[in-house]
């Protein structure tokens, strides 16, 4: 069945292009990303995994481990790193899975038979320090993915877990938020002691909390 939100991510052992891991444990206390592509050497993927390897220090900044995917075997990832620094400036610097037994990509549900029966689709995980899946999305083999969406949505993730607060539509980090739904009027007083605004009753702005 597939993941879903909430949900305790599955374990599991790999080998790496940084060795061999165990995935709870490499992940540790940290917030997660664990992304795949469906093959090595193709052009949509070599520019995808140069924009993640050039955002590592925007993930490192928000203590997010990154770790890639596909079913290609080790010696393919290692060769194609190589076409990756030359054409995207950076060779990636975080792991990536070579799931030939298609063993992760099973149990993540990385594979949709009817797009592609043997590739993994662009499937991304965001995983808390709980180990429990935040937020998951799955894009086409045709359409690159924006990475820069998916560190706003890491500031959004961090910041709710945080804060009894959510993030409107397009919120970016320093943008004014939304006091939770689940808050009341009474509890928000305690919690907000500098105030927000009440656009509806149901709707209350107030600046993104430090
Ligand atoms: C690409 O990265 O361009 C790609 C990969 C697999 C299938 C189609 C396109």
């Amino acid at each position: 069945m597939a993941l879903r939100l909430g949900d305790t991510v599955p374990d599991f052992k790999a080998e790496t292009t940084e060795g061999s891991i165990s995935f709870h444990q490499w992940l540790g206390d940290k917030w997660g990303v664990l992304f795949s592509h469906p093959k090595d050497y193709t052009p949509v993927c070599t520019t995808e995994l140069g924009r993640v390897a050039n955002l590592k220090g925007e993930f490192d900044k928000r203590g997010v481990k990154v770790i890639g995917l596909s079913v290609d075997p080790l010696n393919s990832h290692e060769g194609w790193s190589k076409d990756i620094a030359e054409t995207q400036g950076t060779a990636p610097n975080f792991p990536l899975i070579a799931d030939h037994d298609k063993k992760v990509s099973d149990l993540y549900d990385m594979i949709h038979p009817n797009a592609n029966d043997t590739l993994t689709v662009r499937s991304v995980f965001v995983i808390g320090p709980d180990k429990k899946l935040k937020l998951s999305m799955t894009y086409p083999a045709s359409t690159g993915r924006n990475f820069d969406e998916l560190l706003r949505v890491i500031d959004s993730l961090q910041l709710t877990a945080k804060h009894k607060v959510a993030t409107p539509a397009d919120w970016k980090q320093g943008q004014d938020v939304i006091i939770a739904g689940s808050v009341s009027d009474d509890d928000a007083k305690k919690l907000f002691p500098q105030g927000w605004k009440t656009v509806k009753p149901y709707l209350r702005t107030l600046p993104q909390p430090k």
